[in-house]
């Protein structure tokens, strides 16, 4: 009897220690299983007194009893254990403020490129969008640059040979439509650039917006009218302009175009002009009876000054905390 209870505390302390199920079942073959404890002393009770018999198996059922419910009621314990520790693993803490996925936004540049294209488009021009890679001939010759001039020189232009080039200016594209497209020729392009330079207000590469209408009797009043109507869509502003005479070789009367800044200065803001006859007759265009204007923007430029932006360079070194203030 007494070991009988001696036995029972240990069992309990021996439970105890039982960490998982499997080893629960082990614990439970030992004492309740077939060939276990319980059975091998109920075999042993038949040598035994009907008397003693009795009053042993009594204690030895009662001890199955218990041990039956403990068992059980530690089995549920451990399988609630594990089942914590399942929803542990996988559990979501669904009050962590959540990972954003950052998309990516339009560059200001592009964005400030499809402005300027809506713009233009609303006013019936369409939109050409020229080779980066051209020659001598459409990116000089036929625009009436002279054989000497010095923006030909390696200095300033990126030559693959000693004909191709990277072009300098989106006027190529003036040459290759004015060859391939009928009249009236009322278009702009945007694209990029490449000169050799480096600095605070030039990269090699960089965008402009070329212009040209090419009809009859279009004269300079016509480009005065467009390029304030443009210059006053832009900077959301009636602003001051002012058409200051120039020289450029496919254009002529040629002019630039300067806006009064904040500070009451005037800023140079576009290149534009009446097509050279020479230019036009290089294409065969008539100049008796046609006539055309012309016009080319640097979008930095106009980007940097919509913006007080000093440094082109920000531009195109990826820098997420410039990029981001573009949505
Ligand atoms: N191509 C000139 C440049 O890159 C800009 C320009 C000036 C374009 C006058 C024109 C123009 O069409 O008429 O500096």
């Amino acid at each position: 009897m007494c070991d009988f209870l001696e036995l029972m505390e240990s069992v309990k302390l021996e439970i105890k220690s039982i960490k998982t199920l499997k080893e629960l079942d082990t614990f439970r073959i030992k004492y309740l299983g077939k060939k276990g404890y319980i059975s091998s002393k109920m075999i042993q009770l038949r040598n035994v007194s009907l008397k003693k018999r009795k009053e042993i198996s009594s204690i030895l059922n009662r001890f199955k009893t218990n041990l039956k419910s403990n068992i059980n009621e530690y089995k549920q314990e451990l399988e609630k254990q594990t089942f914590c520790k399942v929803l542990e693993k996988d559990s979501i803490d669904v009050s962590l403020v959540g990972r954003r996925n950052s998309i990516g936004t339009l560059h200001p540049v592009t964005r400030m490129i499809d402005d300027i294209e809506n713009f233009f488009l609303k006013l019936g021009f369409g939109i050409v969008r020229g080779q980066e890679i051209d020659d001598d001939y459409h990116n000089f010759d036929a625009l009436n640059i002279s054989k000497n001039h010095p923006s030909r020189t390696d200095h300033d232009t990126f030559w693959f040979d000693s004909n191709r080039l990277l072009r300098t200016q989106t006027s190529n594209m003036q040459i290759r439509s004015m060859i391939k497209m009928k009249l009236p020729i009322k278009i702009i392009v945007p694209g990029k650039v490449y000169r050799n330079d480096y600095d605070s207000t030039h990269t090699p590469m960089f965008h402009q917006i070329e212009g040209l209408v090419i009809d009859k009797n279009i004269n300079f009043s016509n480009l005065k009218w467009i390029i304030e109507l443009f210059l006053n869509y832009f900077f959301y502003k009636n602003i001051n302009i002012r058409f200051r005479p120039s020289y450029f070789p496919f254009t002529f009367l040629s002019s630039e175009v300067d806006i009064l800044g904040d500070n009451n200065k005037w800023l140079e803001i576009l290149g534009c002009g009446m097509v050279h006859p020479n230019v036009l007759n290089n294409v065969n265009i008539d100049s008796e009876i046609y006539s055309g204007y012309a016009f080319g923007l640097g979008v930095e430029r106009i980007v940097m000054l919509r913006y007080g932006i000093s440094d082109i360079r920000i531009f195109f070194e990826n820098d997420l905390k410039f990029l981001k203030q573009f949505k």
